[in-house]
């Protein structure tokens, strides 16, 4: 059972400044809820009770995101805000989340060092704050359902376009099935030249407590950073890792572009405004058309 999720929500959020100089880049939104709530949503929603959040400076506002605030409650609740009301009182609830606070910013592989004492002997989930999925069955479940299968360590990939192998971390291996990989390479950032595929690992994780000695034998590798990456690498030599091929559309919401992508197609899954932003949007680009 993998009841336990480590959510690294540290990083400095520098492709998204200035709008991340004071408030952190989980908290940007998707319409009206925070990149990091979906996520939190996916790993209850795959039957993780236990969110361990890695932060760090400037980082409170996830904190009072996820705790009560009965004044505002009370305002909303005297004001007959029902349905507004408990899904505010409702974020308190949703999972026993903790924090701890990275010192420094050392990467993502030195973020989930700071796990070792919460998850302790036990298989766990990552889940990457800057990344949501869309899809039928929570991509965290997915890759449960493989670790239940094969008991090991098991890393989402997608497929990306050859041009933008050099933005993820890319694996190669041998295929076991349609949907399962049993990886022998993974590289952080590679070049076209050095990418072993266009399988990007896509911010999610099913890591068994081995990690932790690979890390601690991970020095620093691109971006002098730490890397997940490498470490998974050194654990490949040890024991099988397994990538699972997603089955849902992601959403990067670590660079603008996709930023803004995303909102325009979560906006038109709205029900309450779907309608209409649709006429809007279609009206935007006969106008835009009509000047080009
Ligand atoms: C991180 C990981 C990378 C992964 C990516 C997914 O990179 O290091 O392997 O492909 O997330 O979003 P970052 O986007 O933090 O640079």
């Amino acid at each position: 059972m993998i009841t336990k999720a480590v959510i690294p929500a540290a990083g400095l959020g520098t492709r998204f400044l200035p709008a991340t100089k004071a408030q952190p880049k989980e908290m940007l939104p998707i319409i009206d809820t925070p990149t990091i709530q979906y996520v939190v949503q996916e790993a209850v929603d795959s039957g993780i009770e236990d969110i361990l959040i890695i932060s760090g400076k400037g980082k409170r506002a996830i904190e009072d995101h996820f705790d009560r605030n009965p004044e505002l409650e009370a305002r909303l609740e005297n004001n007959d805000k029902d349905a507004l009301f408990h899904e505010i009182r409702h974020l308190a609830d949703m999972a026993n989340i903790h924090y701890i606070r990275q010192k420094e910013i050392l990467g993502l592989g030195d973020a989930i060092m700071y796990a070792r004492f919460h998850t302790g002997n036990e298989p766990f989930a990552v889940l990457l704050g800057d990344t949501i999925i869309d899809s039928a069955i929570p991509v965290t479940q997915q890759l449960i359902d493989a670790y239940a299968q094969y008991r090991c360590s098991v890393v989402a990939v997608e497929e990306v376009p050859k041009d933008k192998v050099s933005r993820y971390g890319i694996v190669g291996g041998k295929k076991l099935s349609d949907l399962i990989l049993n990886i022998s390479q993974f590289i952080e950032k590679p070049s076209i030249e050095e990418a072993p595929s266009n399988l990007a690992i896509a911010g999610r994780y099913i890591l068994t407590p081995d990690i932790f000695v690979a890390l601690k034998n991970t020095s620093q590798g691109k971006n002098n950073e730490v890397q997940l990456t490498d470490a998974l690498m050194l654990l490949t030599k040890r024991q099988d890792v397994m990538a699972a091929i997603i089955e849902g559309k992601r959403y990067d919401i670590g660079n603008k572009l996709d930023y803004l992508k995303t909102t325009v197609e979560y906006g038109l899954k709205r029900k309450e405004f779907s309608a209409d932003f649709y006429d809007f949007l279609k009206e935007v680009i006969r106008e835009y058309e009509n000047k080009r």
